[in-house]
This record gives structure tokens, sequence and C-alpha cells, in this order.
């Protein structure tokens, strides 16, 4: 498999065309690149300013961002910043479509829409109105995000702000996001994607892959197969994410430090946890991220240190690899303490209590992806929740689905009827529902509007397996 042979890249930071007025302008092209995912094989790929992962935007909090986004490939596209707190319009809702500025010919689709259809290029706005946190920006084309993603449109937005600044994290080269996703790349240096339709033009996936979503066995880190990366004996801020299309990844690092514990989670989805979390493996499911902490300094100079998925077998066991080069000066140090923000309440009196069942029926048979018992409707408004409120709301999963909510942010109450597990804990907009059930604690704060919900395994989520609320 020819791994841990080439350095791990990390995305370029975006820099903002302009800073007037306390603002940061960006602008991306959307548009037609190349990537050695695998040494020496060129792959075509769609990516943000043509790379994979795209460009990382880097915002702090309470200062707005507005991303122009130039769609320069064949097909229409949707933005969505994936933990953004913001309002419907600038979601990504998934008919909002920005269309190719050769190709105005969808305007009938907008309709349905919550920002109606853009020609050639579009301005999103984000107020960063939100704690410090790893959130990522993708497509999210209806019917069409699971190829999208894919081919490339995807990429790290972070949000800083001061609470963080005061705390003792490493910075600068230690503080490093990780963007894992599978990709089959063929002889001939294309993407493989199991599209059931060859021309491209109708979604869905072949029957084999109706039920998993697409998985790979080639396990890439921001954009290349199993890479390496030097690290000073030191501590390390490592902001994983899933970006996966359905690969979920149980981590661990092999062989752990000396007493255990080498995984000290810091931060969730959307936020910092009240206090560090240590524990030794954890499962991440396609669109959540965990904020960790390493200390390189456990092994001794000279140690290999491969972050392992031990949910696979084979290749797909393989993540990448830490290579502990040298002692050397750390100001960092793991805080006692990360976040003072007390929770609200894990439930406004009053409020409704929701249940949503994941289903997409047995393996080999090309059945619908259902929430409730219904495909996605844009026309359909399946919650109301109410702007301030907090609601239960109780996941059914069968078999396993990666819930995420836009316009809202929750916390996990029960596992299949028991407590949290450890890397449960903080602030979450994607959860991994195993065949069971999980109660959340949904948050309503941010805007008013209508907002989708859905598996976030692509090809689940594609086949129709999303639905919407409406905050009222
Ligand atoms: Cu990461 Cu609705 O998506
Ligand atoms: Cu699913």
């Amino acid at each position: 498999m020819g791994a841990f042979t080439r350095p791990l890249p990390v995305p370029a930071v975006l820099r903002p065309t302009s800073t007037e007025g306390g603002v940061d302008r960006y602008e991306i092209r959307q548009t037609v690149g190349s990537q050695e995912f695998l040494p020496d094989t060129p792959t075509e790929i769609w990516g943000y300013d043509g790379t994979f992962p795209g460009p990382t935007i880097e915002a702090r909090r309470g200062r707005p961002v507005v991303v122009t986004h130039r769609n320069e490939l064949s097909v229409p596209t949707v933005v969505h910043l994936h933990g953004g707190v913001v309002p419907p319009e600038m979601d990504g809702y998934p008919v909002d479509y920005l269309a190719p500025a050769a190709d105005p010919a969808l305007a009938a689709h907008a309709r349905h829409g919550v920002a109606g259809m853009a020609v050639g290029s579009r301005d999103y706005t984000y107020a960063n109105d939100q704690a410090a946190a790893t959130l990522w920006y993708h497509d999210h084309r209806m019917e069409f995000t699971g190829p999208q993603v894919y081919m490339g449109l995807a990429g790290f937005y972070l949000v800083r702000d001061d609470v963080e600044d005061t705390l003792p994290l490493p910075g600068g080269e230690r503080d490093i996001p990780l963007m894992i996703a599978d990709r089959q790349v063929d002889e001939d240096g294309s993407l493989f994607y199991p599209w059931a339709d060859p021309t491209r033009r109708t979604p869905g996936v072949t029957v084999e892959y109706h039920h998993s979503g697409m998985l790979a066995s080639t396990i890439t880190v921001n954009g290349v197969a199993w890479p390496f990366l030097e690290v000073d004996a030191a501590l390390y801020r490592l902001r994983l994410l899933n970006a996966a299309n359905a690969h979920v990844c149980q981590l661990e690092l092999d062989p752990p430090p000396p007493g255990g514990n080498g995984f000290v989670q810091i931060g969730s989805d959307v936020g910092l946890l009240p206090t560090p979390v240590a524990y030794d493996t954890f499962v991440i499911s396609p669109g959540e991220r965990y904020d960790v902490l390493v200390d390189f300094s456990r092994y001794r100079p000279g140690a290999r240190v491969v972050l392992r998925n031990s949910i696979s077998e084979g290749d797909a066991g393989y993540v990448m690899r830490f290579d502990v080069t040298r002692r050397a000066a750390d100001d960092a140090h793991i805080p006692a303490a990360l976040t003072a923000a007390p929770p609200p309440p894990p439930r406004t009196e009053g409020s409704a209590d929701r249940r949503f069942s994941f289903f997409i029926g047995p393996e080999g048979v090309r059945g619908p992806a259902m929430t409730n018992g219904q495909t996605f409707d844009p026309t359909r408004i399946d919650a109301t929740p109410v702007l301030g409120s907090t609601e239960i709301w109780d996941f059914t999963a069968d078999p396993i689905h990666p819930v995420h909510l836009h316009g809202a942010h929750f916390r996990i109450l029960e596992r299949n009827g028991r407590p949290p597990q450890p890397h449960d804990g903080g602030w979450k907009d994607t959860v991994f529902v195993p065949t069971g059930a999980m109660r959340l604690a949904v948050t309503f704060t941010g805007h008013r509007g209508r907002y989708v919900f859905h598996c976030h395994n692509l090809e689940h989520e594609d086949a129709g397996m999303m639905a919407n609320l409406e905050i009222q």
C-alpha cells in the first residue's frame, strides 16, 4: 500500500482579499484540479480553488466573513458551512443552487429554495457569532452531495476566539487540522464512484453501495494516502474531521503512550469542552470533529506512532503515522479547565419531544432511505421548534447512521438508555447513532427559518434520508 512514505500536507490558510470595515472577504473558485492521492498518480478532482482539501478559512468570533464562491464546474453546487450558526439563506439549503455561469438552465428548481438560485457566483456571509471550533465547508447539492464531496469539495473553517487564546494550548505548527477521507483511485488515476447512471445525470449509486454508502480502502489525510508527520516530542493539537462519505472510523494510537489515555479531548464538533477528557480510543463518524491533544513527549524520540482505525481490517485499518523526532521546547500544556459557559437546562418547560427513525432497509435491496418512514421533500416540514428553546430528540437507527442537524447544536443525554460515553461530551452538530437509540437535548439559538437535518452518510442523504426543521 506504500504507506507512510509521503509527508502530511496542511491545507493553506486562505488570505482575505479585503479586511476593510472589520469584514474579512474571501474569493473561492470551484474548479477542476489535480491531486496525488497516490504517489505519481495524478487524479482529477473538483476542488475549492482546485485543491483538496480546499483552503482553510480562519475566522474570529464576532468578525464577519464574506466568501464569494464562483462556480467554474459543469454542475450546480451548494455551499454549506457545517457547524456554522448562519441564517437559512446562507446555510446552503440543498436546492439553493449556484449554477455554473455557462448553464443558467436550472431556474425551475429554485422555487423550493430558501435563497433561490444564483448563477456564476454568489456571496455567503457568516457572522461567526459562535465559540471557537473546528467547522468545515462542503458541497450540499440536492441528491448529488455524495459524488460532489467525494470529488473534493470540502475544506476547513476554523473559528478562533478570546477564550481559547487565554488557554495554554498548542498553536502554530502544533495545531493541525486533519481531514480523514477514504477514496478509491482506479488504475488510470481517476476516482471511482459507483454511479448507478453512467451518464452521471441522475443521482444514486449501484445497489452494492446503496446500503453501505461509498466505502473505499485507501485512507487519505489532507488529500494524501497514509501520510506521515514528523513531530517534536511535545504537545500537539489535532483537529480530527471525518470527511468520508460513509466510512466510520475508530481511532487509536499504536503504540499507545506508556500509561495510556493518549487522546486528551478538548473540543467537540462546535466548541471546547468544559474540561479535558482523556481516553485511548473513540469512534468518529462522517461529519464529526474531535479536537484532541496528543503529548508526543510521552514517547521516546525515534518512536513511530501509527494512527490506527481499529474498526476496519486491511489497508483501511491505517490512517497516518507520527514520527517523533527530537525533544523540543514546549510552552503548551493541558489546561485543567477549558470553558466556563454553563450549559442551559436539558429541556425547556413546555417544549416538544420529538422522535425520528433513520432506516434504509436490508443490504442488497435498493429501498428508499427514510426519516420517520418518509423520504426528503423540500416542501414538507417535519419539525417546528421554537427559537430559544431546548427540546428532547430521540433518534433510532437501523442499521447505523451519523445524523447531522443544521440550524441547531445539541448535547448527548443518553446512548441506548445509558449515560453517554466519555467521548460524547460537549456541544455537537453530528451524532453517530449506532443500531439502537440516542437521546439528545437540542438547543435552537441561532435564527428562525427552514433548515435540513439528515444522515451524513452522503449516499443515504442523497437517497432521501433528510428532513426539514423550521425554527419558529
Ligand atoms: Cu456536513 Cu448537511 O452537512
Ligand atoms: Cu444513514
